[in-house]
């Protein structure tokens, strides 16, 4: 019976045939619908084995990044903010001052603090700063940072691109996006488990990876690069090693539209969430799954694109793509 079953699940996940088919498309996710829509608020041992350390978030200073933040100090954590506009940076900390005690004697451990780093031209010594105390890049402008004290390191900064095929894209713009989007992830990931290695081997210690729900779309929805990206971030965290000793786990969040700067701030609807709704959906899955939509709306859209037979989706997102394509080099011709 237990060969069986186990033979059938392979074939299953191989051939992907009839009722185990069926299960793996809309078994597990329908598991994942019903956490996400269930009340029980019970805490992640993640919580409570961090609890008043703090959180190094990249890209925060808007959109997912600074949510996230907000809601990370709402629960006790310090922020370390990793972001390249220093104005905003100093408005996010007057922001946190006001939710963290930071004016108690002696000052709380959850004081804001902050690199300020443009993580789209971030050289290898301004990475290395991100965990390095005393300040080593002559460059690099921040607060003092304690050795071990993140154990959560949120690898969220990302840029989109606009809907264009790859020959008509910028070799700059091109740069941007890798250096943005999938060099961040690897070099604050590197640095970060080194950091955990040395000073907080033992301790519960979380990566959480802000990837797209494009990275399971099988036709470019964006441009190529932006799904790349996307892909390679999932695909990295699942296949980097986190030695067992190092307590590390990790989270990866696939959001599809998310009212941001990035989708250009889209009205709330049944297909695009609401920071706060991400935020919290991201709270829900920590430690309840490695891979997730988090969100109901956005596990319901993939569900919905990808039961849409091949041909269909092929012709639909074709003739979306050239209609696009037709309407933008109108606008040009018009300049
Ligand atoms: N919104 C969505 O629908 C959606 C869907 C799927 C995945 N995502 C992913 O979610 C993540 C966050 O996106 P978002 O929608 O929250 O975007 P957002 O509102 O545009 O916020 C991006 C944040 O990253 C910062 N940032 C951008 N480039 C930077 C750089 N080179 N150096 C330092 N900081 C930089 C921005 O700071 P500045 O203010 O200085 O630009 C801002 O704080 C991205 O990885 C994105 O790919 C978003």
């Amino acid at each position: 019976m237990a060969i069986k079953f186990i033979r059938n699940t392979f074939y299953a996940s191989v051939y992907g045939t009839g009722a185990y088919k069926l299960t793996l498309l809309f078994g597990v996710p329908l598991y994942h619908l019903y956490h996400q829509l269930s009340t029980d608020t019970q805490e992640s041992p993640i919580f409570t084995h961090t609890q008043g350390t703090y959180v190094a978030v990249s890209g925060c200073t808007d959109g997912i990044g600074k949510a996230l933040t907000l809601e990370f100090a709402r629960r006790g954590y310090g922020a370390y903010l990793l972001a390249r506009n220093f104005e905003k940076l100093d408005n996010l900390q007057n922001e946190l001052k006001q939710l963290t005690p930071a004016n108690l004697s002696p000052p709380s451990p959850l004081t804001p603090k902050w690199l300020k780093i443009d993580f789209s031209k971030a050289s290898l010594e301004e990475y290395r700063e991100i965990f390095a105390t005393p300040l080593q890049f002559e460059g690099s402008e921040r607060q003092s940072y304690q050795h071990g004290e993140v154990s959560i390191m949120v690898n969220n900064v990302g840029t989109g691109m606009t809907n264009r095929p790859v020959f008509e894209c910028e070799p700059q713009e091109i740069e941007t996006l890798i250096k943005t989007n999938i060099y961040s992830y690897v070099m604050c990931t590197k640095h970060f488990i080194s950091e955990v290695k040395k000073y907080r081997e033992g301790k519960q210690s979380y990566i959480i990876y802000i990837s797209s729900i494009v990275a399971d779309l099988r036709n470019p929805f964006s441009t190529a690069f932006y799904q790349a990206s996307k892909l390679s971030n999932k695909v990295f965290a699942h296949t980097t090693y986190y030695p067992r000793s190092l307590s590390i786990d990790y989270l990866i969040i696939k959001p599809g539209w998310v009212s941001t700067n990035l989708t250009k701030n889209r009205a709330i609807s049944l297909s695009t969430a609401s920071q706060q709704e991400e935020t919290q959906a991201i709270f829900k899955s920590i430690s309840f799954t490695r891979d997730t939509y988090a969100q109901w709306k956005h596990l319901a859209l993939i569900l919905a694109t990808n039961a849409i037979p091949q041909p269909v989706y092929e012709g639909l997102f074709g003739y979306l793509k050239e209609q696009a394509r037709v309407k933008r080099e109108a606008t040009q011709g018009k300049q």
